[in-house]
């Protein structure tokens, strides 16, 4: 569900017209649902509520202050993997102890501030990272809380890319060595291993692996606890699938009635780290078109906006809607099929090929769909082109939440050395 939808044919979000926010915003421009994204946190918490988890929104998924700070004001934790989504997620004021922490590549400076703000946990990757963690744990009087990543090696028939739980990714810890660590837990002596994490990849539309981690994991705790091990947490990581083209994920309902049982059994404290179920389809990207050129063997529509505001198609052959942001009658009649492209130089900067549209002509707006996850946060200023402006619809209003770039922007951090300057 999402509030983006026709009325007189004219696309709105919410009750404002799209087409308003691209004239008075200019393009590109992220469009985010303020009642879409709370209507999905509120959906998983409400399946999982006979567990009351605590729900660690992903904030790599889409890492706006003003995203992070209506979540948390919700009651949202937040899932970090950088010393840069710590501070963004203590800016938004999320209490330290609602932060969990993964990443195969965690920095001495990074795990000591996380360490100082006294985040929930940190999800552990390896034995390397973890004798680590107890290192710089010795400096500080508490000892440091971790839950180990546990790589179940499932496949969760998703991109490859973004496949995390089988034994060839880098991320996790296999069992053999997690029933290691557990078992010498005692000779790390400044950390406590409090739990098991699980994240077996991104846009996971069956339950089935989902399912299958999970019991793998379970098996694993009744084994441990036989060997004297008892833990707290159990974090089921992220991965929930939404609807880009025709895909039919199961719902939050649907998830529970498959992990509640499960879950219920281990008597663990719940922890879920949603990105994209949470934000996904609650954003959209909305560009102008500049040209429109035929050539011999295609047509194209060329728009303002590039594989800088939205790599996903060039970088995972990702599908995303596109709607023109008027739907006149005559559209309906009369439809080509185009590529829509950007300016960038490069023959990767699409957002979809061969797509049957309504004709569009330039000067017409169109948006492209499900932009909401990893769009603004995997943008770039490739090109020299300036990061787009982004805006949050609530009801009637509209706020901008983050400025577009200026050229001086672009500049901030470079600098020509005095050699150059003939100095
Ligand atoms: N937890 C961990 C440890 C993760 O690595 C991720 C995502 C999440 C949670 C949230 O996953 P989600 O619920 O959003 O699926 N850029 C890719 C997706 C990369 C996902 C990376 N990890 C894309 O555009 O499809």
């Amino acid at each position: 569900m999402h509030e983006f939808r026709y009325i007189n044919n004219r696309l709105y979000c919410e009750k404002v017209k799209v087409e308003e926010l691209a004239r008075k915003f200019g393009t590109p421009l992220y469009v985010y649902s303020y009642h879409t994204m709370l209507d999905h946190f509120h959906k998983l918490q409400a399946a999982f509520r006979s567990v009351k988890p605590l729900v660690c929104y992903s904030v790599k998924a889409n890492s706006n202050l003003a995203i992070l700070k209506a979540l948390v004001d919700k009651g949202a934790g937040l899932d970090i993997v950088s010393g840069g989504e710590l501070y963004r997620a203590l800016k938004a004021g999320c209490p330290a102890q609602k932060i969990v922490y993964a990443s195969v590549g965690k920095t001495d400076k990074e795990i000591e501030e996380a360490v100082k703000k006294g985040i929930l946990f940190f999800n552990v990757e390896s034995l390397p990272e973890l004798e680590n963690i107890n290192r710089i744990a010795g400096r500080f009087k508490r000892p440091v809380n971790v839950a180990l990543r546990i790589n179940p090696d499932v496949e969760p028939k998703t991109h490859k890319f973004i496949t995390t739980g089988k034994i060839t990714n880098k991320f996790g810890i296999d069992f053999a060595v997690a029933r290691r660590i557990l078992l010498l837990r005692r000779s790390l002596c400044n950390i406590k291993i409090c739990g098991l994490h699980i994240h077996i990849g991104s846009q996971i539309t069956e339950s089935a692996p989902f399912v299958a981690a999970i019991k793998k994991v379970i098996a694993f705790l009744a084994r441990m606890k036989n060997e004297g091990v008892t833990l707290e947490y159990l974090n089921l990581g992220g991965g929930l699938g939404i609807v880009y083209d025709n895909e039919k994920p199961q719902t939050a309902v649907k998830f529970a009635a498959q992990v509640l049982p499960l879950l219920k059994r281990t008597g663990l404290k719940v922890i879920m780290e949603p990105g994209r179920f949470i934000i996904g389809n609650a954003g959209i990207l909305v560009a102008r078109v500049l040209y429109c050129k035929s050539t011999p063997r295609k047509r194209f529509v060329i728009v303002d906006a590039g594989m800088n505001d939205l790599i996903r198609p060039s970088f995972y052959n990702a599908y995303h809607q596109i709607l023109p942001i008027r739907y006149p009658l005559s559209a309906i009649r009369y439809t080509e099929k185009v590529d829509i492209v950007g300016p960038i130089c490069e023959s990767g900067d699409f957002f979809a090929k061969d797509r049957r549209l309504p004709r569009l002509k330039e000067g017409d707006f169109i948006a492209v769909m499900s932009a909401g996850a990893y769009g603004f946060s995997m943008s770039s200023n490739y090109n020299s082109r300036r990061r787009a402006k982004e805006v949050m619809v609530v009801k009637d209003k509209a706020f901008v939440i983050r400025k577009r770039e200026s050229f001086q922007d672009l500049l901030r951090n470079e600098i020509i050395p005095a050699f150059l300057m003939g100095l």
